[in-house]
C-alpha cells in the first residue's frame, strides 16, 4: 500500500477516505439497529491524524473534526444522545466553524441524527458558527464537555450563555464534577426566558413588577403572574447617624416602607419567581448579597443592578463602578444588570445615548464572565438605536432592558417602534405597572398577539 501511496497518493487518499466512509456507514448501520440496547456507539480510540481529517471531511476551514474517543456518561439530560458523535475537542481541532465543516455537518445530519461534542474551551470562540450549525441542521446537537481545569469555574459562564442563546433541545451537557456548579448558576443566573420557559423567546413576554417597595405592592408581585420583581435597596436610615447594616426596601433617602430586604427575599423565594436587585447606594450591596448567600434555596434568576456611568444629562453616578464590580463577587451567579445615570428629556430633544457612552460601558464589562443586561430609558433608546445595535454586537451576553420614569414621553408609536428593531430574545422591557404606561404596554402586547 505505501509502495503505490508514493506513486500516487491522490488516488490511494481518496481509495482510503472511501474506505474509511464504508465503514463509518457499517458502524452507523450497526449502531441504529442496537439504538434500543446501548445508546454509545463503538468509537475508534483515537483522533485521526489532522491529514486524514481533511480528507474523509472535505473541510477548507481548518477545523479539524474527529471521532468522539472516550465514554460519554449518560446522565442528567445527555439522554438523547445516539448514533454518532463527534469530537471538537481543541486537543486535535483547530478553533473556529467555517463553511466546510457546516457543510460537513450539513451532510452528516441529512442522512442520520449526530451529536457533536465541542470541549467547553472551544464553545465561546466557536459559538457562532456552532449556532448557526444547530439552527439549520435539525438532526444536529451539540454536546458539551467540561475538562478539569483550573478556571473550569469561569468556563461554566460559556456554556451557560450558549445554553440561553438556543432551543433546549440542542445542547447535552457532559459536566463532569461541576454539575452541581452548573445547576446553581444556571437558576440564579439563567435567562428569565429560560427560566419561565417562554416559546418564542421573546424577552417582551417577561411579566416584571417594578419598583416593588412596600407590602402592598410586594404582595401583589408574589400573588399574580408576574416572573420578574424589582426592588430598590438601601441601607436603613441612609443618610443619617442612625444608619445601621440592614438593607431595606427603599427608593429614595428617607423612605421607610417597614421592608427589610430580607422579608422581601423571603417572600419572593417561596414563590420562585425571578429577581432584580436595584441598588441605590454602594452601602447596600455587600449586605444584602451576604443575606442572599445564605439563601440555600433559591431557584428563580438574579439581576444585580446599578447605574455605574454617567449617561444622557451627564448627572454623576452615586454608585462608584469598580467598588460595584469588586462587591458583585460575593454573588457570583447573578445577570449584571449595569446601566447609566439618566435624566428625563423634557424639551431637550436632543438627549439620547451616545456613542461614547456605549463604548465607555463596553470597557467596563468586556470582561465579565456574567451576562450583562443594560437598562435603557425608553424615550432616549428610540434615537440610540444605532449605538446600541453596535453595543449588542460586541457580546453574545449583552442584552437590553428598557425601562421608564413617570411622566416620561413613551407612547404607543415608540413602543411599536421599538419592537423589532433587534434580535426580540434580547430586548426585555422592564416597564411599572399600575400607572400611565401601563396601557402603553397593553397595546404593545396586543399589537404582538395579532402579528403572532
Ligand atoms: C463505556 O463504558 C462502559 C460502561 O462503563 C464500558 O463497558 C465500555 O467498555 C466503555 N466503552 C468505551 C469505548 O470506553
Ligand atoms: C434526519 O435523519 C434521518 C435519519 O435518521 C433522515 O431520514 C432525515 O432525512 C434527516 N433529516 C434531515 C432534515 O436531514
Ligand atoms: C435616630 O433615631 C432616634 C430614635 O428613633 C430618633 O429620635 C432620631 O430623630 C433619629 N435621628 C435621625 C438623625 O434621624
Ligand atoms: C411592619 O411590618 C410588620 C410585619 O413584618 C407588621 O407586623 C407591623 O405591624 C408593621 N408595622 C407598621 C408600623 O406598619
Ligand atoms: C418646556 O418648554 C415650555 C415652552 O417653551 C415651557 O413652558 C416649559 O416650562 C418647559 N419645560 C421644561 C421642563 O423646561
Ligand atoms: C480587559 O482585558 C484587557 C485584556 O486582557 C485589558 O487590556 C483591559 O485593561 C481589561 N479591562 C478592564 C476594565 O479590566
Ligand atoms: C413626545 O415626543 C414626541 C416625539 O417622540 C414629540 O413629537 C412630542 O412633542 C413629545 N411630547 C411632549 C409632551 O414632549
Amino acid at each position: 500500500m505505501s509502495g503505490k501511496s508514493s506513486k500516487r497518493p491522490l488516488i490511494l487518499v481518496t481509495v482510503c477516505a472511501a474506505l474509511f466512509i464504508g465503514l463509518l456507514i457499517a458502524v452507523i448501520v450497526i449502531v441504529l439497529k442496537k439504538d434500543d440496547v446501548s445508546p454509545a456507539p463503538y468509537l475508534p480510540q483515537e483522533c485521526p491524524s489532522a491529514s486524514n481529517l481533511e480528507h474523509i471531511t472535505g473541510q477548507k476551514d481548518g477545523l479539524g473534526v474527529s471521532w468522539y474517543t472516550g465514554n460519554i456518561t449518560v446522565k442528567e439530560d445527555i439522554t438523547r444522545l445516539r448514533d454518532v458523535a463527534l469530537d471538537l475537542n481543541d486537543q486535535c481541532c483547530v478553533n473556529k466553524i467555517g463553511k466546510g465543516t457546516l457543510e460537513y455537518f450539513h451532510d452528516l445530519t441529512s442522512t442520520m441524527i449526530a451529536s457533536v461534542e465541542v470541549d467547553i474551551r472551544s464553545l465561546s470562540k466557536s459559538w457562532d458558527g456552532l449556532r448557526l450549525a444547530l439552527n439549520i441542521d435539525q438532526n444536529l446537537t451539540l454536546i458539551v464537555t467540561m475538562n478539569e481545569e483550573t478556571n473550569a469555574y469561569e468556563r461554566l459562564w460559556d456554556v451557560l450563555l450558549a445554553r440561553n442563546d438556543i432551543d433546549e433541545n440542542k445542547l447535552l451537557y457532559n459536566m463532569k464534577g461541576y454539575s452541581a456548579a452548573f445547576k446553581t448558576m444556571s437558576s440564579s443566573a439563567g435567562s428569565p426566558l429560560i427560566y419561565f420557559d417562554i416559546m418564542p423567546r421573546d424577552a417582551s413576554k417577561i411579566i416584571w413588577s417594578h419598583n416593588t417597595d412596600t407590602w402592598e405592592q410586594l404582595n401583589a408581585a408574589t400573588e399574580g403572574n408576574v416572573m420578574m420583581i424589582e426592588g430598590d435597596i438601601r441601607l436603613f436610615a441612609e443618610g443619617t447617624s442612625n444608619k445601621t447594616d440592614t438593607p431595606i426596601m427603599a427608593h429614595d433617602e428617607g423612605d421607610y416602607n417597614n421592608l427589610s430586604f430580607a422579608q422581601w427575599l423571603d417572600a419572593i423565594i417561596k414563590v420562585d419567581k425571578g429577581m432584580k436587585f436595584d441598588f441605590k447606594s454602594i452601602g447596600a450591596v455587600r449586605p444584602a448579597l451576604t443575606i442572599t448567600n445564605r439563601r440555600l434555596e433559591i431557584n428563580g434568576p438574579i439581576w444585580l443592578n446599578a447605574d455605574l456611568l454617567a449617561g444622557p444629562g451627564q448627572k454623576p453616578p452615586t454608585v462608584p463602578a469598580q467598588e460595584f464590580l469588586d462587591a458583585v463577587e460575593l454573588f457570583p451567579e447573578a445577570t449584571l444588570s449595569i446601566g447609566w445615570t439618566t435624566i428625563q428629556k423634557g424639551n431637550n430633544t436632543h438627549l439620547k445615548y451616545t456613542m461614547d457612552n456605549v463604548q465607555e460601558i463596553h470597557e467596563l464589562c468586556r470582561n465579565l464572565s456574567q451576562p450583562v443586561t443594560f437598562p435603557v430609558r425608553a424615550e432616549q433608546f428610540r434615537d440610540s438605536l444605532d449605538e446600541f445595535d453596535w453595543l449588542l454586537s460586541q457580546s453574545r451576553s449583552y442584552t437590553l432592558t428598557i425601562w421608564t420614569g413617570k411622566g416620561d414621553n413613551v407612547t404607543q408609536d415608540d413602543m411599536t417602534f421599538m419592537k423589532g428593531q433587534f434580535e426580540r430574545s434580547r430586548v426585555y422591557f422592564d416597564l411599572p405597572r399600575n400607572d400611565a404606561t401601563e396601557n402603553v404596554l397593553d397595546s404593545y402586547k396586543s399589537d404582538d398577539k395579532v402579528e403572532a
